[in-house]
């Protein structure tokens, strides 16, 4: 058996990269990987959940990805779909909160209403929090926190000198979620594409080159132990 983890983070955050690459060294269209890709996850949600991880994020579509061929899109919505009708039923059973975070606009109607099937068919389950992130961008985030915050001002409810980094974490989409300890992006490129600006000043960052849909448990296993070996200081100067 294999040594328990000296650590675990809190929430892991992850950049699902690389389905395109899977399929085209195949010689495969990119959607194939996207299905490879949602493979993957299943795996993934069901080891976070295992381990006992409070909050899983994983990037499905940025605000940017809206840039790609409309059939590449297409698809990627259709998995999406496809993915909450299947799959909420297996969430539920292991305990699994499964919430869409994003702007919900130029979604369509039979993808809403089954974002909203799912979120309130899981809403009653204390295991891992599993957010999705869709149509997703780290500054259209922040953009979405400061106009409520400006609102809540106007109306009265808040005055400018009681903000402070608490009040804007709970203006986010995680409002009431710690903070992403481990952010692990798959497919070697290493920057954030809009994910989690905010939320992940301190993440710890982990970067394989192993494509999305050959992202395993194992792999994942060693992402979690890399974590653990991690000295944090937090700008300090004693590790934590
Ligand atoms: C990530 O895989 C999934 C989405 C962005 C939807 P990509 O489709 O970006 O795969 P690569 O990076 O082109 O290989
Ligand atoms: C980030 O991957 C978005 C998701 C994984 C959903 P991209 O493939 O869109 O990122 P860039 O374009 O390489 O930065
Ligand atoms: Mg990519």
């Amino acid at each position: 058996m294999k040594e328990p983890y000296e650590k675990i983070p809190r929430h892991v955050a992850i950049i699902m990269d690389g389905n395109g690459r899977w399929a085209q060294k195949r010689g495969l269209p990119r959607p194939v990987g996207h299905r490879a890709g949602v493979e993957a996850l299943r795996d993934i949600v069901r080891m976070s959940s295992d381990v006992g991880i409070e909050v899983l994020t994983v990037y499905a579509f940025s605000t940017e990805n809206w840039s790609r061929p409309q059939d590449e899109v297409g698809a990627i919505f259709r998995l999406m779909l496809e993915y909450l009708n299947r799959e909420v039923a297996a969430l539920v059973e292991n305990q699994v909160r499964i919430r869409i975070i994003g702007r919900r606009d130029h979604l369509n109607d039979t993808l809403l209403s089954a974002i909203e099937k799912a979120e309130t068919a899981s809403a009653h389950c204390k295991g891992l929090a599993f957010n999705v992130a869709l149509n997703y961008g780290g500054r259209a985030e922040l953009v979405d926190a400061a106009r409520a915050l400006a609102r809540a001002v106007q109306q009265g409810e808040l005055s400018p000198e009681m903000i402070d980094e608490q009040t804007i974490s709970r203006y986010l989409y995680t409002a009431g979620q710690p903070d992403p300890d481990l952010l692990i992006r798959t497919g070697g490129d290493q920057r954030l594409s809009n994910f989690l600006l905010y939320q992940s000043s301190y993440a710890e960052l982990y970067i394989p080159d192993t494509l999305w849909p050959d992202f395993t448990p194992e792999a994942y296993d060693k992402a979690l132990r890399s974590y653990a070996a991690r000295q944090r200081r937090f700008g300090g100067i004693k590790p934590r």
